[in-house]
């Protein structure tokens, strides 16, 4: 199942995702949060404190993958191994959801 929360800012996005969150994942399923806010806020909700959320690495840039074809068109795809971006890049909150964040302005990565 995948959810995305999305839409106009201070609706209550970042409170909706973390509770939903962490309700699935007490139920035992595994939950992968992807903040792709450019100020992330995200992990404040999982219950991760400041100072390990501020740890936290955003995904490298260029996960796509341009292929030219002979005919000169181009098809892009999705070019790094998702199992691998989490073992390197997301951690664990309290009620065992993972976090990964896309990025911050200004300090690199996706985002
Ligand atoms: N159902 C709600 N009732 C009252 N306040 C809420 C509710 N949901 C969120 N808030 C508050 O509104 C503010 C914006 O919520 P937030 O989840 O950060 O929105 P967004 O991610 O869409 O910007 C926060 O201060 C949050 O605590
Ligand atoms: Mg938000």
């Amino acid at each position: 199942m995948r959810i995305a929360i999305a839409g106009k800012g201070g609706t209550g996005k970042t409170t909706i995702a973390g509770t939903l969150a962490r309700a699935l994942a007490r139920t035992g399923r595994e939950v992968l949060a992807i903040d792709a806010n450019t100020n992330p806020n995200l992990a404040s909700v999982l219950g991760i404190p400041p100072a390990s959320a501020n740890a936290i690495v955003g995904l490298p840039r260029n996960l796509m993958q341009r292929t030219t074809h002979e005919d000169g068109t181009t098809t892009t795809k999705f070019g790094a191994d998702p199992e691998a971006l989490i073992r390197e890049y997301a951690i664990r909150g309290p009620d065992d959801v993972q976090l990964m964040v896309m990025g911050r302005v200004g300090h690199g990565g996706a985002g």
